[in-house]
């Protein structure tokens, strides 16, 4: 069958439209529908908020992995300076002329490059957002896009991610010491225990303001097929995640914090003890979002699997051993059911 996204191939100009397009308005019936009801009544529970410099960090780490999936951070020693610097340059990129972003659009089959959300082939409706995906160096696509300065851009985006990789591995380290989990239960970790092989992607998100938010979907509900994920959102909400018995939370932007989402690797990890969290993100009718994820995951040799620790007679392991590469390829044909489709039967 034809996907809108077919016809879509030449990226609209989000500025240019004063109306929401049919193929951009989600419908009503659908339980993904951007303003369906959610918590946003005054007794709404929270996202949690851990300051890494807490004694009890490991312990707040545990239990918002086991009961949300996702928590902010603050006191997370990513320099300020560095955030507004990746804020301006996302900003920049995504304000290049349509044309010019094409330059560096991610092939069909590509992972890196300019382009539409990679889930939108899964859905009927476009999402109101654009992307920019960053595997490895950045410079054959920033020389393209800013020939006069794309060595200022690559030195921000590559301080960035070397921050972003430490916080990372220590991040690791609180969700798992709080499961009892050592350097020795974890071999890929590295004889220093600093991930030193990990892989990791970088995704700047652009949500531009939208004339008919209610019925738009800047990005669709799906769980990140990382170990964990790092958001850093620009001062304007739209990131929400779904609760248990409540319905979609808004994770509000705080000034200097980082959110930390539990992804599907680290919920195999786990055996299930860390349930990856689904979360979206809607759009703003006045604001422009921006929002940039440092994608983390394993060397690309290792097979995650259920840490032997915490198996036993009576905890199985759920999860087949798997790759993070062949996990995508599962994700790709899967999508939101890529989890079971990576379970054992018990
Ligand atoms: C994402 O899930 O990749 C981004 C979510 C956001 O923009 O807040
Ligand atoms: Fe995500």
């Amino acid at each position: 069958k034809s996907h809108p996204l077919n016809l879509q191939l030449k990226h609209p100009d989000f500025s240019s439209l004063q109306e929401l397009p049919d193929s951009y308005a989600w419908s009503q019936n659908d339980d993904q529908y951007p303003s369906s009801p959610g918590s946003f009544g005054a007794e709404q529970d929270s996202v949690p908020v851990i300051d890494l410099s807490d004694p009890n960090a490991l312990k707040l780490t545990g239990h918002a992995c086991r009961t949300w999936g996702v928590f902010q951070v603050t006191n997370h020693g990513i320099p300020s300076k560095l955030l507004d610097n990746i804020e301006s340059a996302g900003r920049s990129l995504f304000s290049l002329p349509v044309q010019q972003k094409l330059k560096a659009a991610r092939s069909p089959d590509g992972i890196s490059g300019y382009g539409f959300a990679r889930i939108s082939s899964f859905f009927q409706k476009l999402m109101w957002s654009e992307g920019f995906t960053i595997v490895g160096s950045p410079l054959d696509h920033f020389r393209q896009l800013w020939p006069q300065d794309y060595n200022k851009f690559c030195n921000i985006i590559e301080e960035y991610e070397e921050e972003m990789k430490r916080l990372a591995g220590r991040l690791m380290w609180l969700m798992l010491g709080s499961l009892d989990i050592s350097m020795e239960d974890v071999k890929w970790a590295g004889p220093k225990g600093d991930f030193r092989d990990a892989s990791a992607a970088l995704q700047l998100n652009s949500y531009p303001a939208c004339p008919d938010p209610d019925r738009a979907m800047g990005l669709a509900a799906h769980t990140d097929s990382t170990l964990l994920t790092i958001l850093y959102q620009n001062n304007t909400s739209g990131l929400q995640v779904l609760r248990e018995g409540t319905g979609w939370v808004m994770v509000p932007p705080l000034p200097g914090a980082l959110v930390v989402n539990v992804g599907d690797l680290i919920h195999i990890l786990s055996n299930g003890l860390y349930p990856s969290v689904l979360h979206r993100a809607v759009v703003n009718r006045s604001r422009h979002r921006l929002s940039i994820a440092y994608l983390y995951g394993p060397p690309d040799s290792v097979q995650i699997s259920p840490l032997t620790k915490l198996l036993g007679p009576s905890q199985p392991p759920l999860y087949r051993p798997i790759t993070w590469n062949e996990y995508l390829g599962t994700k790709a044909k899967h999508f939101n059911k890529a989890l079971s489709s990576v379970r054992l039967c018990a």
